[in-house]
C-alpha cells in the first residue's frame, strides 16, 4: 500500500497526470476504483490522468450522464461517475460489462465504493481519497 498527501489541487493532479503517463505506456486493460467522500480531490485527480493519457478534451464531472468515452490511439478511456448509481441494474443500460472486457481500455471510475465487488480484481487499482482538512487530501493506493 502507497499513501501520498497532497497540500492543494494542483498536486492532486500532478499525482493524477504521473499514472495517466505511467499507465499509457502499460499495454491491456487497466481500471482505476476511486473511493472517497463529496469533494476528497477525485475529479481532480482523473484531470490529471487524462492528461497524462493525452487527452486534450476537459474533463468535467461526469454524474449525470453517468460515463465520458474518450478515444486514444487504439483504445479507449472512459470516466465513470457512479455518484447517482443505486444498484447495479442501473449498469446494465449502458453495457457497462461489457466495457468491463474491453481488453485496452483504460477504466476510471468515481464512487467506485457502491460497485466495487462487481469489479474484476485482474487489472484493478484502487485509490482510497480522504479529505483531512481545506487543503489536505490522502490518496491511498492498493493493492
Ligand atoms: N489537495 C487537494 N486535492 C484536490 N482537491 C482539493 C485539494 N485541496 C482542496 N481541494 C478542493 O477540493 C475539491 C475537490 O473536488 P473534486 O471534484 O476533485 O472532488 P470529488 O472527489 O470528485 O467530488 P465528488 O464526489 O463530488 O465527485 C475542489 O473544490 C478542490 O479545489
Ligand atoms: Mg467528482
Amino acid at each position: 500500500m502507497v499513501s501520498l498527501l497532497s497540500s492543494e489541487p494542483k498536486e492532486t493532479e500532478a499525482i493524477g497526470k504521473i499514472f495517466g503517463q505511467k499507465i499509457k505506456k502499460r499495454k491491456g486493460q487497466t481500471i482505476l476504483a476511486l473511493i472517497g467522500p463529496l469533494g476528497s480531490g477525485k475529479t481532480t485527480f482523473i484531470k490529471g490522468l487524462a492528461k497524462g493519457l493525452g487527452i486534450k478534451k476537459r474533463i468535467l464531472s461526469p454524474t449525470f450522464l453517468i460515463f465520458k468515452e474518450f478515444k486514444l490511439p487504439g483504445r479507449k478511456f472512459y470516466h465513470f461517475d457512479c455518484y447517482r448509481i443505486n444498484s447495479i441494474k442501473e449498469l446494465k443500460v449502458i453495457d457497462f460489462q461489457k466495457i468491463l472486457q474491453e481488453k485496452n481500455s483504460i477504466i476510471a471510475i468515481e464512487w467506485a465504493e457502491k460497485i466495487l465487488k462487481f469489479l474484476p480484481k485482474k487489472n484493478l487499482l484502487i485509490f482510497k481519497f480522504k479529505y483531512q482538512d481545506e487543503k489536505i487530501r490522502e490518496i491511498k493506493i492498493l493493492p
